[in-house]
């Protein structure tokens, strides 16, 4: 791992989820697990889909022995001292009675309201400040102090079990209301159909109060409630086949373009950034936009002091939907490049839609270059 956690393996691997769109793709998971079962009558279970850190919690007869991250699925770090410091974990379980193993898998999130606190903390320390709330709770529980941990109001939502020796339950809701009496905060707002309907309408539903909810989410997760057809349906590759996420459409707003720079990246080619007024969206303050490249500009004839509708979906770069041509003022003008580099002052050469500084030497391209090397997945 490259820190001071130890790997740890997980007794049953942590499984990812397949992910749906649209309407079309939920009713198509919905009649496979009709035909999977041979059964038109099946209860679904729905509920929020966290946009946390997911976390393996490991009792051994009812005490919590290890927390550890989800990693790749088949191993993650072990973050236990770190967990301790959560409200809403219990260490003991109340014996009702207990699996003598059993794993509780949830997410760690930090609320919108904390992040933003501890954010205007960072800076006020001239320390780093987070991206988002999953940035923030990432490297949060990742500290390898767990004092500083502690000071970081992190929240734990439970969302399902993994091996348990012995039944807790015959579904997924009762095992999230057993989960609930041991101390738990279940992922919620909650759900339960047979309908398509009125599961598209919890969506729907979610979907409006997304940005009221204390947490970021990215979507719902549906899933055949009944352990046992959860059994028959089983497993394809790393995901569950009884379940599905339907993942939300990206969060958009609207600003305004204050500025077009063109950004010099270490092949030379010049990359227009919009900066915007700056405005909240997905869950974070946005100044800047990328435009992509110079022919993306012309197509969607984007100038300064454009009112634009701008779209971020989770780590992805803001970008701009389109301009809202509507608020247009009389004396705009179409946007034109200088015709030298921003950072070297050399020439720029234009080859359909894109720009590029040609000189070797420019100061910007080997800026870039370096900032390259330096970078994560390099050196
Ligand atoms: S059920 C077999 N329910 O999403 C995996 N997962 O994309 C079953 N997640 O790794 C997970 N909220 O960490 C489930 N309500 C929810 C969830 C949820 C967030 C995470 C989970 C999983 C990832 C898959």
């Amino acid at each position: 791992s490259g820190g001071g956690f130890s790997v740890f393996r997980h007794p049953t691997p942590m499984r990812s989820l397949a992910n749906a769109f649209t309407a079309g793709e939920v009713n198509d998971f919905l009649r496979r697990m009709k035909t999977l079962t041979g059964t038109n009558d099946i209860v679904f279970s729905a509920e929020p889909k966290l946009d946390g850190i997911a976390v393996n919690l490991i009792y051994r007869n009812g005490k919590l022995v290890t927390a550890a991250t989800r990693g790749d699925g088949e191993s993650g770090e072990n973050i236990t001292d770190n967990i301790l410091t959560l409200p809403d974990i219990a260490r003991t379980l109340k014996n009702t009675p207990v699996p003598a193993i059993l794993e509780v898998r949830g997410e760690v999130i930090m609320t919108t309201a904390d992040f933003i606190k501890l954010n205007e903390t960072q800076q006020a320390a001239g320390k780093k400040v987070f991206a988002n709330p999953r940035n923030a709770a990432a490297g949060s529980l990742r500290q390898l102090n767990a004092a500083i941990t502690a000071t970081r109001s992190l929240r734990f939502y439970a969302h399902g079990i993994g091996e348990a020796d012995s039944a807790i339950g015959d579904t997924h809701t009762e095992t999230m209301n057993w989960l609930a009496t041991q101390g738990f905060l279940p992922a919620a707002p909650r759900c339960q159909s047979r309908e398509a309907n009125a599961l598209l309408a919890y969506y729907e539903n979610i979907q409006t109060q997304r940005s009221e909810l204390p947490y970021s989410i990215d979507g719902v997760v549906y899933k055949v409630d009944s352990l046992a057809l959860q059994r028959q349906i089983g497993y394809v590759a790393r995901a569950p086949r009884f379940a599905i996420a339907h993942k939300f459409s990206a969060e958009t707003a609207v600003t305004v373009i204050t500025d077009i720079d063109l950004q010099v990246g270490r092949s030379g080619v010049l990359t227009p950034v919009a900066r915007l007024q700056p405005t909240a969206v997905g869950g974070v303050v946005v100044a800047n936009a990328t435009l992509h490249n110079v022919g993306l500009i012309d197509e969607k004839d984007i100038r300064i002091n454009d009112y634009v509708d701008i779209r971020r979906a989770g780590d992805v770069i803001p970008e701009v939907i389109r301009v809202i041509s509507e608020k247009r003022k009389p004396d705009s003008k179409p946007w034109s490049p200088s015709d030298n580099c921003p950072a070297c002052g050399g020439a720029i050469s234009r080859d359909e839609r894109f720009f590029r500084c040609d000189n070797l030497q420019c100061s910007g391209r080997q800026r870039a270059a370096i900032r390259h090397f330096v970078s994560r997945n390099a050196m």
